[in-house]
């Protein structure tokens, strides 16, 4: 399995990653839904406010992970995880946590200074995402579900503060994804 940046990434076939991955797990409209996001927020790719990492076995995806930049109101660096998606024949044999932990590292080296993500705490938790409140990082939408509304400083020991209003990528910033 090899893990790398994707930077000239097709964005047809990050869809069809997503779109097959979220069928398989929560129905077709969700494949579709969640193919089209990650669709438009890598062919916003070509700036520095995206990220897509991904692995590959024998030239297929099996994993892909897309990072953007969120924009709080004060100057801190930070970046969302979402969405995140492994191939259903090669989950549950870790692509998904090294996906994460490489992108992560990336991430850091590039001097971001926060990760967030918004998920479930049980397996985030295991690439070192922690709940976090609102009142420390305002999300960019009402949350439905705040206990999953999760940060990790990948630069210092603990977060730093950031004032809102927090802007995401415009392909995420609809109520129904928060
Ligand atoms: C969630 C997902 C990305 C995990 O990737 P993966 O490669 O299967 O995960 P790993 O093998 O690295 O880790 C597996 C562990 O995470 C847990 N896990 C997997 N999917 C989980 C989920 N949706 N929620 C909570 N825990 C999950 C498993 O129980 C497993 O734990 P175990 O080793 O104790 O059995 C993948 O299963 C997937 O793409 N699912 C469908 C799409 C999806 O739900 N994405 C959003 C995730 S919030």
């Amino acid at each position: 399995m090899q893990i790398s940046h994707y930077q000239a990434a097709d964005p047809e076939r990050i869809r069809g990653l997503f779109a097959r991955a979220f069928s398989d797990a929560e129905g077709e409209a969700e494949g579709q839904s969640v193919g089209q996001l990650a669709f438009e927020l890598v062919a916003n790719q070509g700036n520095h406010d995206t990220f897509v990492f991904v692995a590959e076995q024998d030239g297929e995806l099996a994993g892909a992970i897309v990072f953007t930049r969120l924009l709080p109101a004060n100057d801190v660096s930070a970046f969302l995880l979402s969405p995140v998606a492994v191939r259903t024949d090669y989950q549950g044999k870790g692509v998904g946590q090294a996906l994460i932990r490489y992108g992560l590292d990336a991430l850091k080296a590039e001097g971001v200074e926060v990760a967030v993500t918004y998920g479930d705490p049980n397996f985030y938790g295991r690439v070192g995402f922690e709940p976090v409140s609102e009142s420390v990082l305002p999300a960019p939408q009402p949350l439905n579900f705040p206990h999953g509304w999760l940060a990790q400083p990948l630069n210092a020991g603990t977060l730093p503060l950031m004032t809102g209003p927090v802007r995401c990528a415009a392909p995420l910033d609809k109520p129904e994804y928060w």
